[in-house]
């Protein structure tokens, strides 16, 4: 009898300790005797993933939140590397979007992206060139959505038919064009003007300005008349609806060959192609982008911009409209 008691007492001892054994192997502290390692921080656990760390507010916080959303660790660098702040806020409010054929494009707009890619895909354009023409509002209607212009007096400043002039600008610096006194002109452009003049009669060639600035209200009456001529989608071709013209800004002109014509001659347009942009000017409705600028092609029209920017968009050969979208804006 006696040993059946030491018998259970030892496998009571036995159950015991294997109770507090497996007890034990469960609890232990696993990182225990790798004290020497400390644990890895958010921003290492990022790089081993692949992404690269970047100085940027919250930059952990997004990157995390960019991989869950299902980005790969080669896309959050992308991201990082070519969107710009804003678009970034707007990915990370969103769900995945695959962004691929968007990295390289600077005037990307992650809120246009289903406008560019239905545009492109009824275009068959490149996308690069269907998110310029989104962002100039051209998968729509022309006078379709309009923005007011806010700094109506800058020598940049971009008038088209999405962008318009308040009714009431008028510039406050218009001086006359020294050779033509009775023709006002934005005074940055008066002396560029004058040295085009003179570089053109240095190649035998007349230019004369015949229209400048022009005010809203005599846009209007232009307008109105040419609406007595042809019908309204024709007149849109070639007169802009007040508010929706360069001449409000006082730094666009027309100009002839002579006084008896309102055109320029062939070799004489030939020669404005060529130089005007020496001066700070360019020929705002050029041939073949009436897609683009909303007009047909327009010799006569010179819009002041600055030699800086002149020769670039003579050099790129795009539209102001495009230049400006590509090279002016800020997002
Ligand atoms: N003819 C140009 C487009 C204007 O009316 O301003
Ligand atoms: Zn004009």
């Amino acid at each position: 009898m006696k040993k059946k008691r030491i018998i259970v007492l030892i496998g009571s001892l036995l159950l015991i300790l294997g109770v507090v054994g497996v007890v034990y192997f469960f609890t232990r502290d696993f990182s225990a005797g790798e004290s020497s390692t400390p644990p890895k921080t958010e921003s290492e656990l990022l790089e081993e993933k692949g992404v690269v760390l970047v100085n940027a507010e919250n930059f952990v916080t997004n990157a995390n939140s960019l991989l869950q959303k299902g980005y790969s660790a080669d896309e959050v660098n992308q991201i990082y590397e070519y969107m710009s702040e804003a678009n970034i806020e707007s990915i990370l409010a969103s769900d995945y979007v695959d962004l691929s054929e968007f990295y390289m494009i600077s005037n990307f707009e992650f809120a246009k992206i289903e406008r560019y890619q239905a545009y492109q895909e009824l275009k068959q354009i490149e996308m690069k060139d269907a998110v310029t023409q989104v962002n100039l509002n051209l998968d729509e209607p022309f006078y379709q959505t309009i923005e007011t212009i806010e700094a109506p007096s800058s020598v940049t400043v971009l008038v088209n038919k999405s962008h318009a002039l308040p009714s009431d600008y008028v510039p406050d610096d218009l001086v006359s064009i020294p050779s033509y006194p009775n023709l006002l002109i934005k005074e940055e452009a008066a002396t560029p003007f004058e040295n085009l003049l003179a570089a053109a009669k240095l190649d035998n060639i007349t230019l004369i300005p015949y229209s400048t600035y022009r005010s809203y209200a005599k846009q209007k009456s232009i307008y109105n008349r040419y609406l007595n001529q042809d019908p309204k989608e024709v007149v849109d071709t070639y007169s802009a609806r007040p508010g929706h013209s360069e001449h409000q800004t006082g730094l666009a002109l027309d100009i002839r060959s002579t006084t008896l014509s309102d055109r320029l001659t062939d070799s004489d347009y030939a020669w404005v192609l060529d130089n005007s942009y020496k001066y700070g000017f360019i020929v705002r409705y050029p041939k073949d982008n009436s897609t683009i600028t909303g007009y047909q092609e327009e010799p006569w029209h010179l819009r002041y911009i600055g030699v800086e920017h002149a020769t670039k968009v003579h050099e790129l050969g795009i539209t102001y409209d495009e230049y400006y979208d590509l090279y002016l804006t800020n997002r």
